[in-house]
């Protein structure tokens, strides 16, 4: 994935600093040419030495340097490489990259660059959650400066919380991904998925839920990354890790999920994966519903929800190009599907029969019959996996961003 790309990592001051050589070792076993600015305070890490035997180049330190100015100016410095990485990002770089100084070589290349930044933040716990910090934070992301990390743990200062580096191998496959999403089929698409269940709170303890497991709308928010589309993944509560390089929006109820979706807007791809509860309960109890002698059984009110494909279907001239429903079924599955299909206004339906003997919810495997304007296609029983990436593959091979 990495060979022949060009790297310009920025190593600034900080005890993950030493997680920099490590990183210079798996980007350069990946095919990388890694190239490193260290600057001043980088440098009471980790010497030059270290980092220009790792890099087998010269490691660049100083902003008024002629020799390296005659060699390569620190404006063709920040432009010669595919992608700059700031690891470890401090406190202090952060913020001078927000306010956009350029007080030294490292922040002048990265006031200089036409190229994509990618930094990973590292320091302590109340550095971190200041809002200073997490304004510069917002600052850069709203610029487009991918952030990975930082991890919880326990720190170098003796306090636990997040502010450690992201490991060498995460940042890495950032930098993987990044390059995958620039290359891919669906590069510059962006595609909106929602996935598993929604909760409908009963009271502040109990909610109705249902039994989709979100592993069918992950796997084609991952497929849809792979391929290169900007993926915001809009999931119901589920026991599944946040898949790398898309951005997950969390959610609880059908009503949460509906507002994630409209602020992910515009998109040009939309897959309705969630098994979206149809009703929430009118008036949910602020405390916990107790049960007192004497008194009757409650009876829950229940009002129905908003139909979120239905809703992105019909979203005017934010209607995402192709717009993908799922029928879950438990008897006459197409035909429900058709009916599903004009009725909610979308483009494609995937149906699926849930019923318990065929497992299809929290079960590996699905078995989907495709439906569309023009007729009916039947898929052989695949992993989740692979009807994410068959599906991808359909909606490269026939959706509407075809040739
Ligand atoms: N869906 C949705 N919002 C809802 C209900 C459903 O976005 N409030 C989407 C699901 O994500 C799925 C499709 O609509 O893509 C069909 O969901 P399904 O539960 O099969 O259908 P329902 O609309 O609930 O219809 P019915 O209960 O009659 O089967």
């Amino acid at each position: 994935m990495l060979r022949g790309k060009r790297v310009l990592l920025i190593i600034s001051g900080g005890i993950a600093a030493y997680k920099s050589l490590d990183l210079i070792r798996r980007l350069r076993e990946r095919g990388a040419d890694v190239r490193a600015v260290l600057t001043r305070a980088g440098e009471q890490f980790v010497t030059p030495l270290s980092v220009s035997a790792l890099t087998e180049d010269k490691v660049y330190t100083d902003l008024f340097s002629l020799t390296d100015e005659a060699e390569m100016g620190h404006i063709q410095l920040s432009r010669n490489a595919d992608v700059l990485v700031v690891a470890p990002a401090s406190a202090d770089i952060l913020a001078r990259m927000a306010a956009g100084m350029a007080n030294d070589l490292a922040t002048t290349v990265l006031l200089a660059t036409d190229k994509p930044v990618l930094a990973a933040p590292a320091m302590n716990v109340r550095m971190w959650q200041h809002p200073a910090t997490q304004s510069n934070l917002e600052v850069l992301r709203d610029r487009g400066v991918m952030i990975v990390g930082p991890n919880e743990g326990d720190m170098a200062c003796g306090e636990y919380g997040p502010g450690r580096m992201a490991e060498p191998l995460e940042i890495v496959a950032e930098v993987s991904n990044f390059f995958q999403t620039a290359s891919g089929p669906l590069a510059g698409r962006r595609a909106l998925v929602t996935s598993g269940p929604t909760h409908e709170p009963i009271d502040p303890v109990r909610y109705i839920a249902n039994r989709s497991s979100g592993r069918q709308g992950h796997a084609i928010a991952i497929a849809l990354a792979e391929a290169g589309a900007e993926v915001t993944l809009v999931t119901g509560p589920v026991d599944l890790p946040e898949p790398p390089g898309l951005t997950t929006v969390p959610v609880e109820t059908a009503r949460e999920m509906l507002a994630a979706c409209q602020s992910a807007l515009p998109a040009d791809i939309a897959v309705c994966a969630a098994a979206v509860a149809d009703w929430h309960v009118a008036d949910a109890a602020n405390q916990k519903l107790k049960k007192a002698d004497g008194q009757a059984t409650p009876t829950l009110a229940l009002s129905e929800n908003p139909d979120i494909l239905a809703t992105l279907s019909k979203s005017g001239p934010e209607r995402p190009a192709v717009v993908i429903g799922f029928a879950a079924e438990t008897e006459d599955v197409v035909a429900h599907a058709q009916a599903k299909l004009a009725r909610k206004g979308c483009d494609w339906i995937l149906a699926n029969d849930v019923s318990p003997a065929v497992g299809t919810f929290g079960g590996d495997r699905n078995t989907i019959h495709l439906v569309t304007p023009d007729g009916v296609e039947d898929w052989p029983t695949l992993s989740k996996r692979d009807v994410g990436r068959r599906l991808v593959q359909t909606i490269i091979e026939r959706g509407p961003f075809a040739e």
